[in-house]
């Protein structure tokens, strides 16, 4: 019996893939590498020594979804497939309905189809939106306050997931609601790579530190914080797989759908963060303090209780590992290109 992970040539995905593989599961990787390369998939096995099979395929195509079912003895399905850049999806917003939804849908009708019924799905702090206090709990009421497709693609289908346990008695559904995931695999060989210029904190203080960009902007130090800059929660994404696991065992033995925070519990600023990156590793990062950027909330982070009291899992890793297992991965692709 496996699980199958869809979206895990990317970067959550193939870290879970490592730690489930480390733990004695057996895993299907399901991906048509729309933001992935194939070379993540054998570094998977490279880490883990071990071999599992991989699909090209598009997560929305049912037949090829029917196809998997059929060949592989698929017990649960983690579903990290689905486009992520909060930006993109303001400008195309129909491709990433139609990609997060359909990809859900398609998956949820093949496991109909085959009797699998336990899913855990990848979501994001982001359904927590904009009025509600911190640190947010799971119990929390979501959806106000989203302000992008992306943010309300995570919402609908916690939404279509819910019902369609309700519907079905049969099925266990685990929401998880990651935080800020940061940081890559200790061997260096896998990790984020952003598309451009990133977007999000961390790949851009790697790259900075690199010289790729000239100097990083803090988007604004007069938020009411301690220091004046915004706070996330951020999390070791080899913590993040593990909580994979953890989710995976409550699924086995529970029906119906609950809902996990997967973070830290405690917020760090994003000017802690990059001085923190700069003692870890003794390099230089430049930065300069900009304007706010829209849409940033001052603060924000998890209350990690019920995963610890209810999945026996907490995040272990400090933000100096965090730090420290970014660099690397960021030299290893700086090695790459430069081959
Ligand atoms: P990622 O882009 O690195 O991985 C997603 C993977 O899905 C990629 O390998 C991509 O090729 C694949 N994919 C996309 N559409 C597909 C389709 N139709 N068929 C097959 N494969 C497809 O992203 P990630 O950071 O690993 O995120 C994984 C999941 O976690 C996503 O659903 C994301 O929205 C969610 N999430 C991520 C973060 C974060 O900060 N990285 C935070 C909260 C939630
Ligand atoms: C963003 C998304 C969130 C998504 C997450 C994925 C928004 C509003 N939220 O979270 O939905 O799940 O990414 O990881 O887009 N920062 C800088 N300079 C930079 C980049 C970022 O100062 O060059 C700051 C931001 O202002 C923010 C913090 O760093 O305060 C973290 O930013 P980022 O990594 O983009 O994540 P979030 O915005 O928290």
């Amino acid at each position: 019996m496996a699980i199958l992970l869809t979206g895990a040539a990317g970067f959550i995905g193939s870290h879970t893939a490592v730690e489930l593989l480390n733990a004695g599961k057996e895993i299907v990787v399901a991906d048509n590498l729309s933001n992935a390369e194939e070379t993540a998939v054998e570094n998977i096995r490279k880490i883990t020594g071990k071999d599992f099979p991989f699909y090209k395929a598009d997560i929305m195509d049912e037949n090829a979804m029917d196809r998997v079912f059929e060949e592989q003895d698929i017990q649960s399905v983690i579903h990290f497939a689905g486009y992520k850049a909060v930006g993109e999806s303001v400008e195309k917003p129909i491709m990433y309905y139609e990609n997060n939804l359909g990809t859900t849908i398609s998956l949820l009708k093949s496991m109909r189809k085959f009797g699998c019924s336990r899913i855990i799905f990848s979501s994001s702090a982001t359904v927590y939106g904009d009025r509600n206090p911190i640190p947010y709990r799971e119990d929390m009421q979501t959806g106000i306050g989203i302000t992008n497709p992306y943010g309300w693609t995570k919402y609908m289908i916690e939404r279509i997931l819910t019902d369609a346990a309700a519907a079905d008695p049969d099925l266990s559904v685990v929401l998880l609601r990651y935080f800020n995931p940061i940081g890559a695999h200790e061997s260096g060989l896998i990790g984020e790579k952003p598309n451009g210029i990133p977007n999000n904190l961390m790949p851009y203080i790697t790259q900075t530190a690199a010289g790729i960009r000239e100097k990083l902007t803090i988007f604004g130090n007069d938020y009411p914080t301690e220091d004046g800059t915004c706070e996330r929660d951020f999390i070791h994404v080899v913590d993040l797989a593990k909580g994979h696991l953890a989710a995976c065992e409550y699924a086995d033995e529970h029906k119906g759908t609950e809902i996990f925070n997967l973070g830290t519990g405690h917020p760090v600023s994003v000017l802690e963060l990059v001085n923190a990156f700069i003692r870890a590793n003794g390099v230089d990062v430049p930065y300069t303090f900009g304007p706010r950027r829209e849409g940033d909330l001052p603060a924000y982070y998890a209350d990690a209780t019920k995963a610890k009291e209810v999945l026996g899992w907490e995040a272990e890793k400090t933000i100096e590992d965090m730090c420290r297992d970014s660099w690397r991965w960021e030299c290893h692709c700086r090695s790459l290109s430069e081959e």
